[in-house]
C-alpha cells in the first residue's frame, strides 16, 4: 500500500480510534491518537499546584516542559509524560472534564499541531482526532468524519468505560459528550468541523465492522485511483 496520510475526525466516542487502531495495524501504519495528547496535557494541568484545576497562564508558561511520547504496543497506544506512563490516568473523568477546556487554548494547540505535523512527515499514518483533515493534514489523501447521535455515543462510552473499571453513570457520561461536543465545536481555534473533501459517516445504526468497512472501501478507491 502506498504510504498516505489518514485522517479520522469526528465527534467523541464515535468509535475513531478503534477504527484506526485496526486500519494502522492492517495497513503497517503509524497510528496516533492526538486526543490522548490534549488529555496528557490536561493530565499535567491538573498536577500543577494548585492541584485538581487548571490554571492557564501558569500552564502556557510550562509548555516546553512537557515532554510526551507514545508507543504502540499489542495491547494499544501507550502514552508518556516526562517518562511516566499516564495510559490510564489520561481516561479519568477529572481529565475527561477538563480536557476540552484545554484544547481550546490557542498554544497548546499550536505545541500539538507541529508534533503531529511532525510525526506525519513521512507518511503511512493515521491520525485521529478533531482537527486533523481540517488544520494539522489538510492535504491528508483520505479524509474521514464520523458523527451519531449524543445518546448513541454515551451508551458505548458508558459501556468501555465499565470494562476499564471506570465508574460514572450513563447520565453524567451523556452530560459531558454534549458538553465536550458544544466546546469543541464553537471555540474559537480549529472548531470541530468536517473538512470540506471529508467523507461523513453516521455510525448511529451501523456496527463497527459496516463502518470499517465502509472506510476500508475509500481507501481501497483512493489508492487505485493514485496508483
Ligand atoms: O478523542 P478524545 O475524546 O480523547 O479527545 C479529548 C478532547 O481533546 C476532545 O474533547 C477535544 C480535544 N481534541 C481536540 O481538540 N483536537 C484533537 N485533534 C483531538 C482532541
Amino acid at each position: 500500500m502506498q504510504k498516505m496520510i489518514i485522517a479520522i475526525d469526528g465527534y467523541a466516542a464515535t468509535g475513531k480510534s478503534s477504527l484506526a487502531k485496526r486500519l494502522a495495524k492492517t495497513l503497517q501504519f503509524k497510528y496516533i491518537d492526538t486526543g490522548a495528547m490534549y488529555r496528557a496535557i490536561t493530565y499535567f494541568a491538573l498536577q500543577q499546584e494548585p492541584k485538581g484545576s487548571v490554571h492557564e497562564k501558569q500552564l502556557i508558561a510550562a509548555l516546553d516542559q512537557i515532554k510526551l511520547h507514545f508507543e504502540l504496543t499489542t495491547s494499544g497506544q501507550e502514552v508518556s509524560l516526562n517518562g511516566v506512563n499516564i495510559n490510564k490516568e489520561i481516561r479519568q473523568s477529572d481529565v475527561t472534564s477538563e480536557v476540552s477546556n484545554v484544547a481550546k487554548i490557542p498554544e497548546v494547540r499550536a505545541v500539538l499541531v507541529a508534533q503531529q505535523q511532525a510525526m506525519g512527515i513521512e507518511k503511512g499514518i493515521i491520525m485521529d482526532g478533531r482537527d486533523i483533515g481540517t488544520v494539522v493534514f489538510p492535504n491528508a489523501e483520505c479524509k474521514f468524519f464520523l458523527t451519531a447521535t449524543p445518546e448513541v455515543r454515551a451508551k458505548r462510552r458508558h459501556l468501555e468505560q465499565m470494562d476499564q473499571g471506570i465508574h460514572e453513570s450513563y447520565e453524567d457520561v451523556l452530560d459531558n459528550i454534549q458538553t465536550r461536543d458544544l466546546i469543541d465545536s464553537t471555540r474559537e481555534t480549529a472548531p470541530l468541523r468536517k473538512a470540506s473533501d471529508a467523507i461523513e459517516i453516521d455510525v448511529s445504526d451501523m456496527t463497527l465492522e459496516e463502518v470499517y468497512q465502509k472506510i476500508w472501501s475509500y481507501i481501497l478507491k483512493k489508492q487505485s485511483k493514485t496508483s
